[in-house]
């Protein structure tokens, strides 16, 4: 189904607790490994996973693990030293408007109208034609449809991360992917985005990969939470978050629950990952 026929029917608020048939990818990592030229060892080692079309997965992990590597890598944006990312069959080269990263910045243009940066992605892709109908609709999505003619530097940084949402959705991506990207807000704020990105994804029925240091975030929007440890970045843990849409939101015995049990594989593993090795001075 086209996401524009989705859309005339829901909205983030009022996402479906059934999800659609997923447009987004299948992803395979297959025995990826990296090292940078100017760091010393590898970065990361032996990672392989694989994540169905529409499911919505957190890469948990410290500051340094190798999550942002690991995110650039899913995008195209940097190839792996060894192994390699496979999207829907065929092994990613390089970026595509199929999958999109967004950051921590939401790097919008100030001058531009809400509308204008949100339409960038078909300007830049030559696709003018659609952006008429396909802006208003994303900007309904993400709750913007009021500020539409508004310059974004009149905007909250809430309201500016969720400009640079509907730029990432507007050229129908099949996977997105997000590097701690509501780390920058408020409490209030981050966990409102974080519940309207899910229910986005899910709508949308997208490919969601999301990197955090949170444990609450990944509980919060994760349908899998693969845990990372460092030095070099490995995957320690995959793991289910079983939750209602209803139990998300924090508060509830289930989120507790998980909340809790997530916290302690995540506190194992950095405690391993804490253990100074043979030869590393930079630990002592
Ligand atoms: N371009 C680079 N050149 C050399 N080392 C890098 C580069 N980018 C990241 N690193 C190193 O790789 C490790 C993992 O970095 P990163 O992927 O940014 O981790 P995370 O996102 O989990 O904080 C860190 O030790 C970092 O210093
Ligand atoms: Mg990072």
């Amino acid at each position: 189904m086209a996401v524009t026929q989705m859309k005339s029917t829901t909205s983030a608020a009022q996402a479906p607790q059934s999800k659609p048939s997923p447009m987004g990818a299948h992803i395979a990592v297959k025995g990826l490994s990296h090292t940078y030229r100017k760091h010393d060892g590898r970065v990361l080692e032996n990672i392989d996973f694989e994540i169905n079309p529409g499911e919505i997965i957190a890469l948990l992990g410290r500051s340094g693990c190798g999550k942002s590597t690991l995110l650039h890598m899913l995008s195209g944006l940097t190839q792996p030293s060894e192994g390699e990312v496979v999207i829907n069959g065929n092994t990613v080269r390089a970026p595509s408007p199929k999958w999109v990263m967004m950051f921590q910045a939401p790097s919008l243009y100030p001058w531009l109208t809400v509308t204008k940066n949100a339409a960038l992605g078909l300007r830049f892709s030559r696709r003018n034609g659609e952006i008429a109908a396909r802006v208003p609709e994303i900007l309904r999505l993400v709750d913007l449809e009021a500020f539409a003619d508004r310059n974004v530097q009149e905007l909250s940084g809430g309201q500016q991360q969720r400009v640079a949402l509907a730029r990432s959705l507007v050229p129908r991506p099949e996977v997105l992917l997000l590097d701690e990207p509501f780390s920058a807000l408020d409490a209030f704020t981050r966990r409102n985005l974080q519940q309207d990105v899910r229910a986005i994804a899910r709508d949308l029925g997208l490919t969601l990969v999301i990197v955090t240091h949170d444990v609450g975030e990944a509980v919060r929007m994760a349908d899998r939470v693969i845990v990372l440890q460092s030095n070099p970045g490995r995957v320690a843990k995959d793991t289910r978050i079983d939750l209602a849409e209803d139990e998300r939101g924090g508060g509830t015995e289930g989120f507790q629950r998980e909340h809790t049990r997530l916290m302690g594989i995540y506190s194992h593993v950095a405690d391993i990952a804490d253990m100074p090795t043979e030869n590393d001075f930079t630990q002592i």
